[in-house]
């Protein structure tokens, strides 16, 4: 249960970015030499990656300090798997590690939740086709369980319908390995981390507008500090500006400007001084700063383009802000939210309707109209994690209490949230 604390302050960390966190494992595992990973998110998404690599034959040992592992690369000699892998709740491990094994020389099957077996996989299945995979499907090839059966692959030039980061991974971990070069071209850009770490590892990516050419080549495995998750951190963000007694810093969060979308609503919504950098600098090749927030009046905004997929995993926290904010605000261009963990158009708008927002679904976003409250009830995550802690952050900010049934969901991405949500707001809430 969640309620409104009197104030909301404090310092807090936020687990390290999971999407750097799988890349990590995956690309250090098909690696030469050795590399130590410090920061590396606990979520439950990235246990399922590092399961999986290790069912691959990977060596990777956890340090004594959470968060730290030690990877002993295979350079790419994966071994055949003796049992189906299992992607959890992850699209990112199911995603990338169809494009790493679709040119390993055995077979292997991915399975995932009933939330993942239900999220299209088509978009990498038809690339890695075309570049000579053997893939099988359940509905014509296009939802999980696969079962790839791996081999040479050639390099393709390929339109992405979709702006997706973990499309893109996937056929350049695909690549890699290819005869001849990748050529990709994006419709809006897409969070970079794959590009960035490939060219750390030696195996530059040539980047020019919305397309990329990847040469094919071995890797070397690199230490890392994995920055903390801005995706986590904006649950806070909001929690700190719209709270009319908080001021809250996050420490140590990964700025890449492939991320920031956040920040930039947030801006365009009036969050001026309130929302501020401290400490900025770059660890492992991104840049880091802390994130002060506080207490402010918000406004609406219209959110759409190219920021969308820069912002794409907020949009549900951004909608609670947008309750709170002075105004209306539009979603737009977001229809990629309907085929994330749920249809976090569908789910976020029916969870807020409980708590009495004035919010209505589009096609492809939603529309806010801030009434500068919002009613403590009973409400559910659908088992989504970024809707548990979205709706606990509206429990925050809501009159009275907010019950949210599987809020454990949040262990998917952020096992230490409700801790931090204690700290933040003084009390020792309880999960709900
Ligand atoms: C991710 C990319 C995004 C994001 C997901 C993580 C990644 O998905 O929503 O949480 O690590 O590449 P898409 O690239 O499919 O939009």
């Amino acid at each position: 249960m969640v309620s409104n604390p009197d104030s909301l302050t404090g310092v807090i960390s936020v687990p390290g970015d999971k999407s750097i966190s799988h890349r990590a494992l995956i690309l250090n595992s098909i690696a030469t030499g050795s590399a130590t990973v410090t920061g590396l998110s606990g979520g439950a998404d990235v246990v399922s990656t590092m399961a999986c690599m290790r069912a691959l034959g990977s060596e990777i040992e956890e340090g004594n300090q959470p968060g730290t592992v030690k990877i002993n690369g295979s350079g790419s000699a994966l071994r055949e798997p003796q049992d189906i892998l299992d992607a959890g709740n992850s699209g990112t491990s199911m995603r990338l590690l169809c494009g790493l094994l679709a040119s390993q020389d055995f077979t292997s099957v991915l399975t995932g939740d009933c939330s993942l077996r239900s999220r299209p996989m088509s978009r990498v299945v038809e690339p890695l086709k075309e570049m000579g995979a053997d893939i099988l499907g359940r509905k014509g090839d296009t939802l999980a369980p696969l079962t790839l059966r791996g081999g040479s692959l050639r390099g393709i030039e390929y339109t992405m319908p979709v702006a997706s980061a973990q499309v893109k991974s996937s056929i350049m971990l695909a690549g890699l390995s290819a005869q001849g070069n990748t050529i990709l071209h994006q419709p809006a850009p897409s969070r970079d981390h794959t590009e960035r770490m490939l060219s750390a590892m030696g195996v530059t990516v040539d980047t020019d507008g919305l397309s990329l050419t990847l040469r094919p080549g071995s890797l070397r495995c690199v230490d890392l500090a994995v920055p903390g998750d801005i995706s986590s951190a904006a649950f806070w963000l909001v929690a700190g500006l719209c709270h009319p007694n908080a001021n809250v810093l996050v420490t140590g969060v990964g700025l890449n400007p492939s991320r920031t979308g956040i920040l930039e609503a947030l801006q365009a919504m009036g969050a001026g001084n309130n929302l501020a950098l401290k400490n900025e600098r770059v660890v492992g090749g991104e840049p880091v700063a802390d994130l002060m927030a506080r207490s402010c009046q918000l406004k609406g905004a219209e959110i759409g383009g190219d920021i969308i997929p820069r912002i794409i995993d907020e949009l549900p926290v951004l909608a609670v802000a947008a309750c709170f904010a002075e105004g209306t605000t539009v979603i737009r261009d977001a229809a990629e939210l309907r085929v994330k963990e749920t249809d976090r158009i569908q789910t976020t708008v029916t969870q807020l309707l409980r708590l009495g927002a004035d919010i209505q679904a589009t096609e492809d976003g939603m529309v806010i109209h801030g009434t500068g409250s919002l009613t403590g009830a009973v409400c559910d995550s659908c088992g989504d994690h970024r809707l548990a802690m979205s709706l606990a952050v509206a429990g925050l900010l809501a009159k009275g209490e907010t019950t949210i049934l599987d809020a454990g969901a949040a262990s998917v991405s952020y096992p230490t949230f409700w801790e931090s949500l204690a700290q933040l707001s003084g009390t020792q809430q309880s999960q709900a």
